[in-house]
């Protein structure tokens, strides 16, 4: 199988690379970054793109500059990559651990509104890999209960929920280029907002506290360095020009995979929301259901076929050692410990791949997700004899 490898680059990174390190400039002060902020903010209809130099920082300085600190609580989904509940225990406030609904992957809102209580300040929703949290609820239950809500958009470049762009539903939107994202850097990172006070705020902290106009050595908050570098935006300006052709050979492969399997039971794909316009495919997720069917089983024969695969998170967030120590509150999430044990992932590479590719990889999914099918014979026949 033709599976194409991640990162990949072509000439237009190496002409802008270059351009770099011509300059006198290789820092976040070059033009370049910001005219990466520009064109990803208007890529996602945003009005502001705050860069930085990964997708763990921004949602920090997204807390802290929503003034989120000590005693604060912010609720989070069950499963998600650790910074968006790290990033919530890093400026002192509490992450409340709420679960995921349905085959959504995504934080249920009516559990996120069961855990809302008066040291409530944000709810931090995550688009998890290839779906958008339901932002109508979302939304709604913010505004009628006086919360925030912030998008951790780190896999949702280009995607959209009612042709809105994913990252601007919120006070702000938190994406990330890191090295396996659709649109990398090795690393990197943008807030999005609509917000012109939010905007300035953050970009005084990722830029020592300083304000644009004024002397290189007046700072007016106690802010840090967390400019992103002219590399990485020459970088992320050369994926930015390939993501809309490489999400449109994202979404056909999904369709022809999921049309060649829709009679496996077995494998169910994470649900697409009716709201959603466009997803990234930034990971193209599923389960595999019923009592004979084992994702370990279908996780071993897809790796060794070849195909590229993840058995999902060995734990939920609160599962994890950091939260035996750290102060957190877990409310009962049986879908994410559900997920634990069935669900798994197959990296946005394999759906770039050319259609041969794609046909086998299908018929490799469709063998492993029946393995026991002839264990399940074995046992007939056996109980048969008895
Ligand atoms: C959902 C989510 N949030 C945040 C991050 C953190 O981004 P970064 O690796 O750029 O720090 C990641 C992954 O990398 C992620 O998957």
């Amino acid at each position: 199988m033709r599976i194409p490898a991640w990162p990949e680059s072509t000439q237009r990174e190496q002409e802008l690379l270059a351009s770099v390190l011509q300059s006198p400039q290789w820092g976040g002060f070059h033009p370049l970054v910001a005219e990466f902020e520009e064109r990803f903010a208007r890529l996602q209809q945003a009005r502001h793109g705050i860069s930085a130099f990964n997708g763990t920082v921004t949602l920090e300085l997204a807390l802290s500059v929503l003034g989120i600190g000590a005693g604060d609580e912010v609720i989070v989904p069950a499963i998600s990559f650790v910074s968006t509940a790290s990033a919530v225990s890093r400026v002192g406030a509490i992450p409340v651990f709420a679960d995921i609904g349905g085959n959504t992957f995504n934080l249920d809102p009516a559990k996120a509104a069961e855990a809302i209580t008066g040291k409530t300040k944000a709810i931090i929703v995550v688009h998890f890999g290839a779906a958008l949290a339901d932002l109508d609820a979302f939304t709604k239950i913010c505004a009628e209960r006086g919360v925030m809500l912030i998008e951790d958009a780190a896999h949702a470049h280009g995607a959209s929920w009612r042709n809105r762009g994913a990252g601007t539903f919120g006070r702000t939107g938190s994406f990330s280029f890191q090295n396996g994202k659709v649109m990398c850097a090795g690393e990197g990172g943008m807030l999005l907002s609509d917000d012109d006070e939010f905007a300035e705020r953050a970009r005084s902290f990722v830029n020592q506290g300083r304000r644009a106009g004024e002397s290189f050595y007046a700072h007016y908050t106690v802010g840090s360095n967390l400019r992103m570098t002219a590399f990485q935006a020459a970088v992320l300006i050369a994926q930015l020009e390939r993501l809309r052709e490489q999400i449109d050979r994202r979404t056909e492969n999904v369709r022809l995979l999921k049309r060649l399997l829709a009679d496996v039971e077995e494998i169910e794909w994470q649900a697409e929301p009716q709201e959603m316009t466009r997803s990234s495919w930034y990971l193209l997720c599923g389960r595999i259901r019923g009592e004979r069917a084992s994702r370990d089983e279908f996780h071993r024969a897809v790796t060794e076929a070849g195909l590229p695969c993840t058995p999902f998170y060995p734990h939920t967030l609160y599962q994890n050692p950091m939260y035996r120590e750290a102060p957190c509150v877990v409310h009962a999430c049986p879908n994410a410990e559900a997920y634990v044990g069935d669900a798994f992932w197959f990296p946005h590479r394999l759906l770039l791949a050319d259609e041969e590719t794609i046909r086998e990889a299908a018929s490799v999914m469709r063998e492993a997700a029946r393995p026991s099918a002839h264990v399940v014979a074995r046992v007939r026949r056996e109980s048969a004899r008895d």
